[in-house]
């Protein structure tokens, strides 16, 4: 996993995989974690090879939602209301059909939209430079857009205020972990991938990408301002100057290191 990352490294920024922050989160069978130690332990070797050949990665934050199967996770998949996918899901003995997830709870939403800074955190911890969550493609943050996968009649779900707020939550908490400049989101407007259709392309995604915007620069609580070493032109867009190096002294569990971060994409402080 290590050499398959490392000799991608010319690419500049890499996004991995996609990888479960939780066991139900999971949505195929033999894809990796991060919310373990053991998990955050088994990405080191990845990020320091990748960084020892010059490149950043960041780790895709998936979270499956109802594209998931109770023999891939030993678990119901849960998801914004009791609507299967349509088709099959990947399960360790071949495609079986989408299950019908249990539908979240409200009380319960926030702790899987917290599940994305969580593992956030445990990303920057184990040396990626920053996450990408997951809102495309019809996993969880995608079956919470969607009209057809999202039912709800509670503050997550019905108008585009509602289908919006667990998106919008999972990347706030995110950028509160580990700062607005480390956190991404992919989505896939219109996409309608496992079923998951949004009927209102740009109003539900024009009035996610207002909510988020705020967030663009926002600088982490639990990790101090990034301390700029560099003279003249840390913020211009482009690759990393070898010169261009800022402080990262917050670290998970106590653990102190400094580690050159590229200049593009620096949040000003
Ligand atoms: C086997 C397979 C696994 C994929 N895994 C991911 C993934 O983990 N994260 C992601 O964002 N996209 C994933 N994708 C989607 C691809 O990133 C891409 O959007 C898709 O293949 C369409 O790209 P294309 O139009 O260039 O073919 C996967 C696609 C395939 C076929």
């Amino acid at each position: 996993m290590a050499a398959y990352y490392a000799q991608r490294a010319t690419a500049g920024l890499i996004v991995t995989e996609g990888v479960q922050p939780s066991l139900v989160g999971q949505s195929n069978p033999g894809t990796p974690g991060l919310y373990t130690d053991e998990q955050v332990a088994s990405w080191r070797p990845v990020t320091d090879a990748v960084h020892a050949n010059g490149g950043r990665v960041f780790a895709q934050i998936m979270h499956g939602g109802r594209v998931s199967h109770p023999d891939t996770t030993g678990m119901r998949p849960v998801g914004p209301s009791a609507v299967p996918a349509p088709g099959e899901v990947f399960t360790p003995s071949g495609p079986r059909p989408a299950p019908v997830p249990r539908a979240l709870e409200t009380a319960e939403v926030p702790e899987h939209a917290r599940s994305y800074a969580q593992a956030a955190l445990r990303a920057v911890d184990a040396g990626f430079d920053g996450v990408e969550l997951h809102g495309a493609n019809g996993y969880l943050i995608a079956q919470f857009l969607s009209s057809t996968a999202n039912l709800r009649t509670d503050a997550y779900g019905g108008s585009i205020a509602g289908r919006i707020r667990f998106a919008v939550e999972a990347v706030s908490a995110t950028a509160e972990a580990v700062g607005g400049d480390r956190t991404g989101i992919r989505l896939s407007p219109g996409a309608g991938f496992w079923g998951a259709e949004d009927g209102d392309v740009p109003e539900l995604y024009g009035a996610l990408l207002a909510e988020l915007a705020p967030w663009t620069w926002r600088t982490s609580t639990s990790r101090p301002p990034p301390t700029r070493t560099c003279s003249s032109n840390c913020a211009r867009p482009g690759p990393a100057r070898s010169s261009s190096t800022r402080s990262s002294r917050w670290a998970p569990g106590g653990r102190t290191r400094r580690r050159p971060i590229t200049g593009w994409g620096s949040a000003p402080t």
